[in-house]
C-alpha cells in the first residue's frame, strides 16, 4: 500500500490517529518529528536552538526524502511540512495524504503549556491563529483527505478517515 500521511496543525491529533490506523491498516507507523530527533539524537526544541527553523526544515525534507521512496508506512508528520514546494511534491507523489482540521483554539488548548513547540514560544494565544491562517490553504490543496477533528475523539477521528481511505477518496 501506497503511504498515507497526516498534516495538519499542531495539536491535531496527528501522532494518536497517526498510531490508531496503522494498527488498523497493518502499516509501520513512523512520527516525523521523532525520526528527525532519533537522527540528530536531540529534541526538535534543540534543534531549533542550534540551527534555528531553517535547519530543522532541512532535516525534515531529508526525513521525507527517505520516507517517501518507500510504502507501507503510515506517517504523522510536523505541522510545519506543508510550507516546502518539495515536500508537498513528495507527499502528493507518494501516498495518500489525510488533513486532520483543528481550530487554533482547540489546538492551543491541546499543546498549551507542554513547551515543546518552539513556534509557539511566546505569545501563543496571538501566534496560533496567525501561522494556522497562514498554512490554511496549503494544508487544504495537499490533501487528498480532509477530517475536522473538532469534538471527536481520536478514535472516531481514524474511524472516519479509515472509511474514506477505504471508499478510494485518497
Ligand atoms: C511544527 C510542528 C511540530 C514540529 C515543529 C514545527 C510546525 O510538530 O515539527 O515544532 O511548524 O508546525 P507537531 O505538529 O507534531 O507538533
Amino acid at each position: 500500500m501506497r503511504n498515507v500521511y497526516l498534516v495538519g496543525f499542531m495539536g491535531a491529533g496527528k501522532s494518536t490517529v497517526g498510531a490508531l490506523l496503522a494498527e488498523w491498516l497493518d502499516m509501520s507507523f513512523v512520527d516525523m518529528d521523532a525520526a528527525i530527533e532519533a537522527r540528530a539524537n536531540s529534541t526538535v526544541a534543540e534543534i531549533f536552538e542550534d540551527a534555528g527553523e531553517a535547519g530543522f526544515r532541512d532535516l525534515e525534507t531529508q526525513e521525507l526524502r527517505l520516507l517517501s521512496s518507500g510504502s507501507d508506512t503510515l506517517v504523522a508528520c510536523g505541522g510545519g511540512v506543508v510550507i516546502r514546494d518539495e515536500n508537498r511534491t513528495l507527499l502528493h507523489a507518494s501516498g495518500t495524504v489525510v488533513y486532520l482540521r483543528v481550530t487554533a483554539g482547540e489546538a492551543l488548548a491541546r499543546v498549551r503549556g507542554d513547551g515543546l513547540r518552539p513556534l509557539l514560544a511566546g505569545d501563543a494565544a496571538t501566534l496560533a491563529p496567525a501561522l494556522l491562517a497562514a498554512r490554511e490553504s496549503l494544508y487544504e490543496n495537499t490533501a487528498d483527505i480532509t477530517m475536522d477533528t473538532l469534538g471527536r475523539t481520536p478514535e472516531e477521528v481514524a474511524t472516519l478517515v479509515l472509511d474514506a481511505i477505504r471508499q478510494g477518496r485518497g
